[in-house]
C-alpha cells in the first residue's frame, strides 16, 4: 500500500500537474503511471498501449492521437478508445496506418484523458521493400534481482527497428524467494511481496515492472514482439501444470491460475490477441526479407518435464528406462499444431532469413562434472541433488529442448524438407550461447543464439567456478557450442542484411544502480549462405 502511494505521488509530482489544476472534487483525475508501449508491427499494423490510473473507480475515455513529429504540430489520427477495471485500465489499440503513413515510416502517439497526457511514444510498422533490419532480443527481467539498465542502455542507443522478448518478462516468486537477495537494499521489493496467483496478483506485478524506468524507455522507443516462459505463470510450466504451482490445493487450481496470468498479460503487453487466449504462436514479416516465427514452447501443448530423480533405483540410475521415456515420440515440446503451423509457414514463400524466436535452448548440451571444478565447501546446497546426475552423460537441461529430442528431430525434418537453414532466438539460460545445430544426420541445420538476461542471475552468479575454465571447458564437451559466456547480463542485437546477420553480444557493467554502461561486447558474423559464424575479438 505504502508503496502504491509513494508511486501516486511522484507522478503527479511530475507529469499530473495538469490534472491537478484542472481538477475539481467530482473529477476523475487520469494519470498515466505505466508509460507507453507498441508491439507486434505487420506491414500496416501496430499495437499502441498505454494503462490509466484513475482516482475514481468507473469507465474512463482516453483520446490518442497519433503524429508524424514529436512535438504533435499536426495531428494525423485521433479516436476516442475506452477502458475500465474490466481490463484493470489498460488500453490497447491496434492502429492500422492506412493512407497516413507509409508502411516502416516511423511515428509517434500519445494518449490523453482529462487534461492528462501520457509520455509520447515512438513506433512503426515493418517495412516491405527493406534488406536491413536491426532487433534486439532480451530475455529474462527479473525485478528484485536488479535494473533493468539492459533495456535502457538499448533505448539510448536508439537504433532498434523491433525488440523482442523471448520470456520470462516478469517473475512470480515471493520477497525471500529467489533473486530477491539485494531486493531491500536497491528499493526493489516485489508488489505484492506474496507469490503471484491471482488476477490481482499477476496485475500488480505487471504494474510493478512497468515503473522500470530502463522498461518505459525502450517500451516508448521501439515496438515489442514477446513471447512468455514460464515465469509468466509459474516456473517449469507446462500445460498442466508447473514445478511452482502447489497441487495439494494451497495455491488453489492450476488452470485459475493460468487464465489469470494470460488475461493479466494480454491486459499489460503490446501484443495483438488471437481468439484462442492461449495461443500466442504469430508470424512476422518484412517484405521477402524475414520471416520471424515466434513460438510458443512453454505451455501451449508442452508435456510434463522428465525428473531424473525418478530414474534412481536401488541398482543405480536406470538408463535404458529414462531414454526409453525420453526419447518417446508422443512427448510434445510444439504439439501438433503448432508444428503443422510452422510447416505451413516455412513452405508458403521464401524469405532470405528464416528466425525462430522461442523460449529454450535448441542446443544439443551437456555441463561438465561441477564436483571436478569446485571445493566441496563452495557447493551450494540447490546444486546438490542435482550432482550426481552431472556425472552420468545426460543432458543438463530437460526443461529445454534437450528434454523432448523426438519434438525437436520433428522441427529440424520440417525445416530440412522446406529447404530452410534457420536462426534460433533462446532466452531462458540467463546466459550466452553460440552454436551451429545439427541433425539427426550430422548435417548444419542452424544456428542458435542465446541471449543472456536482463537481470536474473547468471552460472556464476549462482555457483563459485572459475569463469573462463568453465567456459573452455562446456565448449570443449558440447560438439554444437561455439561459444558461451556464463558471467554477464546485458542483451543481443541482430542486424540483418540480404547476405549477412551480425549479431552483437551488449554485455551491460552494473545491475544494483541505474548505469547503462556497456561495458562489453561480444560480436559474432553469420554467414547466410553457409551458415558459418565468424567471431570478431573486440
Ligand atoms: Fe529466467
Amino acid at each position: 500500500m505504502k508503496r502504491r502511494q509513494a508511486l501516486k505521488i511522484s507522478s503527479i509530482a511530475t507529469i499530473g500537474l495538469t490534472a491537478t489544476v484542472h481538477g475539481g472534487c467530482s473529477k476523475n483525475n487520469i494519470l498515466f503511471n505505466h508509460g507507453v508501449a507498441s508491439g507486434d508491427p505487420l506491414a500496416e499494423r501496430v499495437i499502441l498501449w498505454t494503462r490509466v490510473t484513475p482516482s475514481k473507480p468507473g469507465p474512463v475515455k482516453v483520446n490518442l492521437e497519433i503524429s508524424s513529429d514529436q512535438n504533435f504540430t499536426s495531428i494525423a489520427f485521433t479516436k476516442v478508445l475506452r477502458t475500465s477495471s474490466l481490463v484493470d485500465y489498460t488500453i490497447k489499440y491496434d492502429f492500422f496506418i492506412r493512407n497516413i503513413f507509409k508502411s516502416g515510416q516511423t511515428f509517434f502517439y500519445r494518449f490523453n484523458a482529462s487534461g492528462s497526457v501520457s509520455e509520447t511514444g515512438k513506433t512503426k510498422t515493418l517495412a516491405a521493400d527493406v534488406n536491413k533490419i536491426k532487433m534486439g532480443v532480451f530475455s529474462c527481467s527479473n525485478f528484485p534481482a536488479g535494473f533493468f539498465n539492459a533495456y535502457q542502455a538499448a533505448a539510448e542507443a536508439n537504433d532498434l527497428d523491433l525488440w523482442l522478448h523471448l520470456g520470462d518478462y516478469l517473475y512470480e516468486y515471493p520477497m525471500g524467494g529467489y533473486a530477491t537477495t539485494n531486493a531491500e537494499s536497491i528499493g526493489r521489493v516485489p508488489s505484492p511481496k506474496h507469490e503471484m496467483i491471482t488476477l490481482s496478483d499477476y496485475r500488480m506485478r505487471h504494474a510493478q515492472y512497468k515503473s522500470d524506468a530502463g522498461s518505459r524507455a525502450l517500451h516508448k522507443n521501439a515496438p515489442l514482439v514477446a513471447v512468455w516462459d514460464d515465469h509468466e505463470f509459474a516456473n517449469d510450466t507446462w500445460k498442466r501444470g508447473a514445478e511452482n504451482h502447489s497441487m495439494d490445493g494451497s495455491e488453489g487450481d492450476f488452470f485459475a491460475r493460468r487464465s489469470a496470468a494470460i488475461k493479466a498479460y494480454h491486459e499489460w503487453m503490446p501484443i495483438r490477441e488471437q481468439e484462442n487466449k492461449r495461443k500466442i504462436f504469430r508470424e512476422f514479416k518484412v517484405g521477402k526479407f524475414i520471416q520471424l516465427l515466434m513460438l510458443d514452447t512453454r505451455q501451449f501443448q508442452r508435456d510434463q518435464q522428465i525428473q531424473p530423480q525418478n530414474y534412481l533405483t536401488k541398482s543405480g540410475f536406470n538408463q535404458a528406462s529414462f531414454y526409453s521415456d525420453l526419447n518417446a515420440t508422443h512427448r510434445n515440446l510444439l504439439g501438433a499444431e503448432q508444428l503443422g503451423w510452422i510447416k505451413e509457414r516455412v513452405n508458403s514463400e521464401s524469405f532470405d532469413w528464416t528466425i525462430l524466436g522461442q523460449q529454450v535452448l535448441m542446443t544439443k548440451l551437456k555441463f561438465p562434472d561441477l564436483t571436478k571444478m569446485l571445493k566441496e565447501e563452495d557447493i551450494p546446497e540447490f546444486l546438490k541433488p542435482y550432482l550426481k546426475f552431472l556425472g552420468l552423460g545426460i543432458p543438463s537441461n530437460l526443461d529445454a529442448w534437450d528434454g523432448y529430442p523426438a519434438d525437436r528431430n520433428k522441427l529440424y525434418d520440417v525445416m530440412k524438407k522446406a529447404n530452410k537453414s534457420f536462426i534460433s532466438l533462446a532466452g531462458d539460460t540467463h546466459n550466452a550461447w553460440v552454436s551451429e545445430l545439427t541433425d539427426a544426420q550430422g548435417d548444419k541445420i542452424g544456428i542458435e543464439l542465446g541471449t543472456p538476461s536482463v537481470s536474473s542471475p547468471g552460472i556464476t552468479d549462482a555457483i563459485k567456478l572459475d569463469k573462463t575454465k568453465f567456459a573452455t571447458e562446456i565448449v570443449k564437451m558440447n560438439s554444437e557450442l561455439n561459444w558461451m559466456d556464463p558471467e554477464h547480463r546485458g542483451y543481443l542485437v541482430l542486424d540483418f542484411s540480404e547476405d549477412q546477420m551480425e549479431a552483437r553480444f551488449n554485455f551491460i557493467s552494473e545491475l544494483q544502480k541505474v548505469d547503462s554502461t556497456i561495458a562489453s561486447t561480444k560480436i559474432f558474423k553469420v554467414l547466410k549462405n553457409k551458415l558459418e559464424i565468424n567471431t570478431e575479438k573486440l
